[in-house]
């Protein structure tokens, strides 16, 4: 077996697991989970209905590259919300089956020129990054963005050794779990470093359509254009309807820019067959064509944020991200303490932040913070919010 294997560290999810193992939560109170980002509002009606037409594409084998009404309607949509002068559908988008099973085939694509690569990661991370990193056989490299640097990565304080070895700089913008976003000052600098010291930036864009209010979070390609990049060379963007279009099931994403790059993940991708169903593709062209589902679901999101926030700031620091469905908020115990006890007192379930982050040189800067996914109805967040309320007065 690939030894490599054995370096793979276990989900947060499984290390929640364990941590609760043998503990009851509060039997008079329904249990409530804010643990998995698995938006749990409507699917868009004209996606199911378009994929109940379209079931007859199970019986053609698809193509890797997607067909071209696929490419074309996220051309168009990336286009339109990136303010994009061109994105050509035949050699600047792949479709893909959600960003995470490219997000890792993307790195085994790129990792192997350097000498002692790195894959440099912020801190904490989506666990993809870091698996993907391991089974390239590269070194993970880790940037914190904890409460310190009010949850940003400071680039500036990278040194040149490392981007010499850097193959993959993964970007997540906007972050899981904090909804900070990457600035166009911040792409500008990390875009000067890739072209100097020759590695792919990697923006992980699937939360980039949740946002409050009407500034939308700007994307890599978006900056590239402002900035006069026009061959996108060095960036890729990936972008998902799991989130955007509540379809985390349909298994729909792309990924887009630097031609050079794509045209040999394309060959990657043959030989790992993940094409996209021919059904999931029309039901993917529906959604992306469509903005009004997009509109209505910030709406819902907002609602809630606002619901939530108004129960939890007057006794917790705790504020609305930029970007994002996560609460993220730094506590004054342990992340597993006030797990575990949450757990017990209350029936409501969260994510230790530590779980998500790694130790270097003694911090980790996922501790002490959980991870609260506002992703159910409005009313069982708000009842979540009531409960953490109250158990926190209690204190
Ligand atoms: C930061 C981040 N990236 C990527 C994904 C994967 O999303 P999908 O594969 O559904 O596109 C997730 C899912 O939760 C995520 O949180």
């Amino acid at each position: 077996m690939n030894p490599l294997i054995h370096s793979l560290h276990p989900y947060p999810f499984q290390k929640l697991a364990e941590l609760i193992e043998g503990l009851t939560p509060n039997p008079e109170k329904p249990l409530i989970k804010l643990t998995i980002g698995e938006p749990q509002h409507d699917a868009p009606a004209i996606v199911l209905e378009t994929l109940a037409k379209s079931l007859g594409g199970v019986s053609k084998y698809p193509s890797t590259k997607g067909e071209l009404p696929l490419r074309d309607a996220i051309s168009k949509w990336a286009k339109r919300r990136f303010h994009l002068e061109k994105l050509d559908p035949d050699t600047e988008i792949l479709p893909v089956t959600g960003t995470r099973e490219a997000l890792f085939a993307i790195t085994q694509t790129l990792v192997g020129e350097k000498q002692n690569s790195l894959v440099v990661s912020p801190n904490p991370f989506y666990q993809i990054y870091e698996g993907a990193g391991i089974l390239a056989g590269a070194e993970l490299h880790f940037l914190p963005c904890g409460a310190e640097t009010n949850y940003k990565v400071d680039y500036q304080l990278v040194d040149d050794a490392t981007w010499q070895r850097c193959e993959v700089l993964f970007v997540c913008s906007p972050n899981n779990p904090s909804g900070s976003i990457t600035t166009l000052e911040e792409y500008a600098y990390l875009i000067e470093k890739a072209k100097t010291f020759n590695f792919t930036i990697v923006a992980d864009e699937c939360y980039s359509e949740i946002y409050f209010g009407s500034q939308a979070p700007l994307g890599l390609l978006e900056a590239c254009e402002i900035l006069g990049h026009k061959d996108y060379k060095h960036c890729l963007i990936f972008q998902s309807l799991s989130k955007r279009s509540n379809l985390p099931g349909l298994r729909s994403g792309f990924v887009a820019g630097d031609a050079s790059i794509l045209k040999p993940f394309l060959l990657y991708r043959t030989y790992q067959g993940c094409a996209m169903p021919i059904h999931h593709q029309d039901a993917s062209v529906a959604a992306w064509n469509d903005e009004e589902h997009v509109i209505k679901n910030r709406e819902i999101y907002t609602r809630k944020f606002d619901s939530v926030l108004e129960i939890l700031s007057p006794v917790m620091p705790i504020s609305k991200p930029e970007a994002g469905f996560y609460l993220w908020p730094k506590l004054s115990m342990t992340d597993e303490e006030f797990c575990t006890s949450l757990y017990q007192e209350e029936s409501v379930l969260v994510l230790p932040g530590s779980y998500l982050g790694r130790e270097v040189e003694g911090t980790n800067p996922g501790s002490h913070h959980v991870r609260m996914a506002l992703v159910a109805e409005e009313s069982e967040c708000v009842e979540a919010a009531k409960r953490i309320r109250d158990f926190l007065s209690r204190r």
